[in-house]
């Protein structure tokens, strides 16, 4: 058995964990489901879960991890048989760890590589030529292949980048765990939190542009994000929003940060370490995430645009409201390259995390050359990213997102915390998470731990199952024209699942991993 890689610096891991969570999630997402679930009252179930959901499966997690590690096993099979030894089956559940990242790696590397396509664009002027809500629309339409116009007059130009944007994760991939990821992140979240800092100050001091409009000024921006709306709080859908963007933007449920932590050594502290790439992640979603996209639009679009923008989702404001503002400022082609450079960052940082776990596995699991890995890794994600390129505009972007993205992340994390608590034992848990810890856990989590975080966590799959279980599995909400690529899509997974769980079984059948 080859020596497992490991972790340079303790910054290093904290950076890789914190470059893994902050993502496209903490800079689109969030602000977009800040303003459409009530504003500032959104932030009451945002901390709630935060606290009793996001922090919980954070130390989880790291705490699982590196205790698999110990056993030279980086993913949840083998750290779910290592926890629960008697029972053969648990591995297989173990599964969907490596299969969720895996999933949202597909199609989230191509999105990546629009923020790259777009950075260009910024320092080219490219989409300077677009003046109006309608025409940046037909550039990214042009852009993304959709359709052929004057921005865009024949097809490929998204396919350009999205080579570029692979080759970098293969290539950072194949460098590994210190010598890659590491070194990646050691760079890049530096730089996003140099670049976020200018583009928030720049927001900050945008005051009223247009002297016509006095209402269209920075504080009205700022209200319109965070001004409360209590009513809001009666409606379960905000709680469920509230509670996926905290699963979403930590990257916990995925997989990925047990993978992390499994490089870690027996006495390093998870405790500290997991709360500062919490704190790093917050940081960037509450301070920058919540003062750029949203207010900016507000100045530059005024109060009635802004509901439309806000309802209109995370890409549109990425990729169509953001351009627009950037050609109206000044020095807009710098603010508008370093905008989508550091989108670039984030989203690099965060997909080579969810490349690890697939490659981990096959590393740890089957003992083969990372070089082997890597290249069986680049040639199957290749192929299966194609269905999310090629197929964009039918549902199959969606359709990943939904199992891969949301679904996987709360039934994992569920079962992890429920094997955590319940199967290994809290007694065992509270050992191993204060093992080598810089800091004590407040007891209390060691009730949130056991009762209140499984319990939340079936609440929300109960809630789930009972009000959109049903119409999803029967594609209610699908249109019609897209029912056979959403099923294609659905084959695809079926299918992708059935595969790691027979190279579970085949590598268990040939007992070539330690027990
Ligand atoms: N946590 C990553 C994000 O926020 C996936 O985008």
């Amino acid at each position: 058995m080859k020596k497992r890689d490991s972790w340079g610096s303790r910054i290093g891991v904290i950076m890789a964990v914190a470059g893994s969570a902050v993502g496209l999630g903490n800079f689109l997402r969030f602000p977009v489901q800040a303003a459409s679930n009530g504003g500032g009252a959104f932030m009451i179930p945002y901390f709630l879960s935060l606290f009793l959901l996001g922090i919980p499966l954070m130390w989880i997690e790291w705490t699982l991890g590196r205790y698999g590690g110990g056993f030279e096993h980086g993913t949840a099979p083998g750290v779910f048989h290592t926890m629960w030894e008697k029972n053969t089956f648990i591995k297989y559940f173990g599964v969907i760890g490596i299969f969720g990242p895996l999933v949202i790696f597909i199609y989230y590397t191509y999105i990546e590589s629009w923020t790259l396509a777009y950075s260009f664009f910024a320092f080219t002027g490219k989409y300077a030529q677009a003046s109006d809500q309608a025409s940046m629309q037909g550039f990214l339409k042009g852009f993304q292949g959709l359709e052929q116009n004057q921005f865009f007059p024949t097809p490929g130009a998204s396919y350009i980048f999205f080579l570029i944007t692979f080759i970098a994760n293969i290539w950072v991939i194949y460098y590994g765990i210190k010598g890659g990821i590491e070194k990646l992140c050691n760079i890049a979240m530096p730089l996003l939190f140099i670049f976020g800092l200018i583009i928030t100050i720049r927001v900050l001091t945008l005051g009223a542009p247009d002297p016509a409009r006095p209402a269209w000024n920075l504080t009205n921006g700022l209200g319109f994000l965070w001004n409360p709306d209590f009513r809001a709080l009666k409606d379960a859908k905000v709680w469920l929003a509230a509670a996926g963007q905290i699963f979403f933007t930590l990257s916990v449920g995925i997989g990925v940060i047990l993978t992390y932590a499994s490089y870690l050594s027996k006495g390093d502290d998870v405790v500290l370490s997991g709360l500062s790439a919490v704190s790093t992640n917050e940081l960037a979603e509450v301070i920058l995430g919540g003062s750029i996209v949203i207010p900016a639009a507000f100045i530059f679009f005024g109060p009635d645009q802004i509901q439309a923008i806000a309802r209109g989702g995370a890409f549109n404001l990425g990729f169509v409201t953001m351009p627009l503002i950037f050609n109206k400022i000044i020095f807009g082609v710098f603010f508008g390259g370093i905008w989508f450079l550091l989108l670039f960052l984030a989203g690099i940082t965060s997909s080579v995390s969810l490349a690890q776990p697939a490659v981990a596995f096959l590393e740890d699991e089957f003992d083969m050359p990372r070089p082997k890995t890597v290249l069986i890794f680049a040639i199957a994600t290749f192929i299966l990213c194609q269905p999310a390129i090629f197929l964009l505009g039918r549902g199959v972007v969606d359709e990943l997102d939904f199992w891969g993205g949301t679904f996987c992340l709360v039934l994992f994390a569920t079962i992890e915390v429920i094997l955590f608590a319940w199967v290994f034992g809290m007694d065992r848990a509270w050992k191993e998470i204060h093992h080598g810890a810089d800091m004590e856990v407040p007891a209390v989590y060691r009730f949130i731990i056991k009762y209140i975080t499984p319990a939340f966590l079936l609440v929300i799959l109960g809630f789930w199952l009972y009000q959109e279980g049903l119409p999803t599995i029967l594609m209610k909400k699908v249109a019609r024209e897209n029912t056979l690529y959403v099923l294609g899509a659905r084959c695809l997974l079926i299918a992708i699942f059935c595969v790691l769980a027979i190279l579970v079984k085949m590598a268990w059948d040939k007992k070539k991993i330690k027990t």
